[in-house]
């Protein structure tokens, strides 16, 4: 479809979606439609509920956030249980300031962004609708025109609270325009619109001497003010500051901490009370989120100002820290580069991966157990098996500390190093290497790291050097094999067939001959030999084996090459000690023979085709390895 035909259909479907009716109607929509009533935190809420929750590992992840923040269910878990789901029952958080805290480019605005663009969709849809007052700027809430003493009447036929005053501008509207007929007055459905500003406000602070309260609440509109005689007449009055503007939706108080106190004040009131003071007007209803953010550092000095103390009790902190998973931080970078400019570029495969790895060993604290290093605790954190350890270990270390998450280095570094080591390579294709010699360099530029943390970080990159090296020579040597897969199995086989009559002291069967042979000694401990099991320990390890084997066959699951991280790895290095010396050969070699070169050949593409990389970084790998093996 073309796009001119798309925009009409849009056209069409926008069309649909209107709404316009007295608020007669809109009474009886409500009998329909009960839920189109509903507080804006409560709309929030549904919002992120209606897109379907999982529970993963006892964690709940809200599908509304996870396609766009990686790594932060128990912040997210945390946010929606402790704030967004006891406001929307009207409990007493709604009357505070929701402000998350984290460290920086640690994903705190776009959070308020997917809020933000959430609501702008969620309102087009059925389970989302807003209505409002028709032509009134703050979109008004219609059942603020039921009148006070008539609210719990409206409430046992509805079912519905009302909460606020009618605004000055409508109550001189409903009597200059509808002659105080409330049933008539013309109610419309609304969409929110950060650009058409309803429904969704964004406040920044500038420069605190120029700055105007009107930014936030709105202005007298001097040139009406003859019309209409007098300046306290609502009409000569422009609703349009960004309290005004947020009302039904949310508003995003950027920078809380930097502003202006007379700012804050306005908020709080907002947020306790339900209302603020505007012009000269009775205070004005408004129902709306609104959400802060800040840094640590900020938020310690603003809360260690004793002037600051009221303030605190109006307040919700909710943390945004780091995610602390390998994997989850390569999802991270791989959408910022699709959102950037350097998104046609080669990335080998390993490279954002290994970036990763030194990001999150900068945000881990040293395990106090004596038993994990550094390393075993970023696999544990990311979810891998680690031999020997289950979740309730992690689980304790991560109560080690309270404040993992919060320091160490940021996403926007990482992807500010990969541009500029696209840049600076000219050519289309970037590895690990390049990756992590830039992170190197940019340490010397980055304003906040001292010299003692640069130590610490340089060691990282090279425990993340290390990594990768290990993952080269594996990818490298898989890619020798015809193929990998197979010759494990095979490989894997033989020894449990071996292993099997050793323990059970029977002879097996040659395959082409048919006569009884004795195990195969020689094969079984050239296999162990490699994990550094020794003569004394064969019997054992061979007798686990079995027990493994047949507790697996209990349960009816099939013992394979995945079953047992140690054998696994024997067999692993097994299958590569073998190759070793063809391996180290032929990648090293700086003329290779038409034999070699034939091999180089299949093996590069190999790599293309069955482990995404392309001709340069297979290339490069190659040669890398090389060098690995001959050092
Ligand atoms: N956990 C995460 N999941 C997905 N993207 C993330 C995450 N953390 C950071 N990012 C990405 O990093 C970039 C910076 O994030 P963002 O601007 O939201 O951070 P911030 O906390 O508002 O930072 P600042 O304190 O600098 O304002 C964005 O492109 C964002 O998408
Ligand atoms: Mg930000």
């Amino acid at each position: 479809m073309d796009i001119l035909k798309k925009l009409e259909n849009y056209r069409e479907e926008e069309e649909k979606l209107k709404w316009e009716g007295t608020f007669a109607d809109y009474l009886d929509l409500l009998k329909e439609k009960p839920w189109v009533a509903q507080s804006a935190h409560s709309r929030v809420y549904n919002m992120i509920k209606d897109a379907g929750i999982e529970e993963v590992d006892g964690v709940k992840k809200y599908r509304f956030f996870s396609h766009q923040l990686f790594g932060l269910e128990e912040a997210l878990e945390k946010l929606v249980e402790e704030y967004f789901h006891p406001a929307a029952k009207r409990l007493d958080v709604r009357k505070r300031v929701l402000l998350l805290m984290g460290p920086v480019s640690g994903g705190k605005s776009t959070l308020v962004t997917i809020l933000k663009r959430g609501l702008e969709a969620y309102t087009r849809s059925d389970k989302g609708a807003v209505y409002a007052i028709k032509g009134c700027p703050m979109h008004e809430d219609p059942l603020h025109l039921i009148p006070q003493h008539l609210r719990a009447d409206f409430y046992d036929e509805y079912g519905i609270r009302i909460e606020g005053n009618l605004s000055p501008l409508n109550t001189l509207r409903l009597e200059e325009e509808y002659g105080g007929r409330i049933e008539d007055v013309l109610v419309e459905r609304i969409f929110f619109s950060e650009d058409k500003r309803t429904g969704i406000g964004t406040f920044s602070p500038s420069d605190p001497k120029s700055q105007d309260i009107a930014d936030l609440t709105g202005s007298i509109d001097f040139s009406t003010i003859a019309e209409f005689g007098s300046e306290s007449d609502p009409r000569a009055y422009r609703f349009d500051g960004e309290l005004n503007k947020a009302n039904r939706g949310l508003m995003e108080f950027q920078e809380m901490l930097k502003c202006d106190e007379k700012f804050l004040w306005h908020l709080l009131s907002l947020t306790q009370e339900g209302n603020f003071k505007a012009g000269r007007f009775a205070l004005i209803s408004a129902d709306e989120l609104i959400v802060a953010h800040t840094n640590e550092t900020e938020y310690r000095s603003f809360i260690s100002n004793k002037k600051n103390e009221a303030l605190h009790s109006r307040i919700i902190v909710m943390p945004v820290p780091y995610n602390l998973k390998v994997s989850e931080e390569e999802k991270i970078y791989e959408k910022m580069i699709r959102e950037s400019d350097v998104a046609d570029v080669h990335i080998a495969p390993h490279t954002l991966k290994v970036a990763a790895m030194f990001t999150i060993l900068t945000r881990l604290r040293e395990p106090k157990r004596a038993d994990i290093d550094l390393l075993k605790k970023m696999r544990l954190y990311d979810g891998k098996t680690v031999e020997g350890y289950n979740s309730q270990d992690i689980k304790d270390l991560k109560n080690e500390y309270q404040d993992e998450g919060m320091f160490g280095i940021d996403p926007r570094y990482v992807i500010n190093r990969i541009s500029s080591t696209i840049i600076r390579k000219e050519i289309k294709s970037i590895n690990a290497l390049d990756v992590l010699r830039s992170l190197k360099d940019g340490l010397d530029q980055h304003p906040s790291i001292t010299e003692e943390l640069k130590e610490k970080y340089l060691n990282f990159i090279s425990l993340a050097r290390k990594e990768y090296d290990e993952i080269a020579k594996k990818e490298v040597q898989k890619a020798f094999v015809y193929s990998y897969e197979e010759s494990a199995k095979t490989l894997l086989d033989n020894y449990l067939d071996n292993v099997e009559a050793y323990c059970n002291k029977v002879k097996l069967r040659d395959p082409l001959t048919g006569e009884e042979i004795n195990p195969d000694e020689k094969l079984m401990r050239s296999i162990e030999e490699q994990i550094g099991i020794s003569e004394n320990a064969k019997k054992a390890f061979r007798e686990e084996i079995l027990i493994r084997i047949s507790a697996y066959a209990r349960k009816g699951k099939r013992f394979d090459y995945y079953s047992h991280d140690r054998l696994r790895e024997a067999i692993q290095k097994k299958l590569f000690a073998d190759l070793k010396d063809v391996v180290k050969i032929t990648t090293s070699t700086k003329t290779p023979d038409e034999q070699q070169l034939k091999k180089i050949n299949e093996v590069v593409a190999r790599l293309i085709d069955e482990h995404g990389y392309n001709s340069t970084s297979a290339n490069e790998l190659l040669r890398y390895v090389g060098s690995l093996l001959n050092r």
